[in-house]
């Protein structure tokens, strides 16, 4: 047992659909600390530098355009950020979560419940990072240091 800390974005489309505290819940129950939290606008730099992984893929233009609440119908650049902690905390939300496609993702899981599957892929409704190293990098773009419990 690891204990770790791991990125949570809630996307636009559940931004949206004002669902952000019900799925923050569902994974607080997993029986994670809640140790930062804050409300953003978000720049097209800042995803450049969090999708920094993807740079090349094809489809990483219009990823950014969706984080951005560019098809949604949001007032602004908003994310809703938070950092979880616990034992295997990584491994725990992601299967909370469910594969990245909806259409493919359990229906027990976030994404298979949450995620447009009349959409596509990218409207998965929330973003958990996917490995220590990730998580690290991660939490430390989009939180200072001392807005994060110690
Ligand atoms: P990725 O990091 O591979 O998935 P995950 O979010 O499950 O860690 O991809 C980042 C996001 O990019 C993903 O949540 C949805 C979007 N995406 C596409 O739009 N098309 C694709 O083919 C893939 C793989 C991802």
């Amino acid at each position: 047992m690891h204990m770790e800390q791991t990125l949570i974005l809630m996307k636009p489309d559940t931004i949206e659909k004002h669902l952000t505290g019900l799925v923050l819940s569902r994974l607080e129950a997993l029986g994670l600390e809640i140790v930062a939290a804050k409300a953003t606008v978000t720049t097209r730099a800042l995803w450049e530098e969090h999708y920094a992984n993807l740079k090349g893929k094809p489809f990483l233009n219009s990823v950014i355009d969706f984080m951005m609440g560019n098809f949604n119908h949001l007032p602004d650049h908003r994310i809703y950020a938070f950092v979880l902690r616990g034992e295997n905390a990584i491994s725990k939300v992601r299967a909370a979560l469910g594969a990245t496609n909806p259409e493919q993702a359990d229906p027990w899981t976030l994404r298979g419940q949450f995620g447009c599957i009349k959409n596509d892929v990218m409207q998965n409704a929330v973003h958990a990072s996917g490995t220590v190293e990730d998580a690290a990098r991660e939490i430390a773009l989009w939180f200072k240091p001392e807005e994060i419990l110690p």
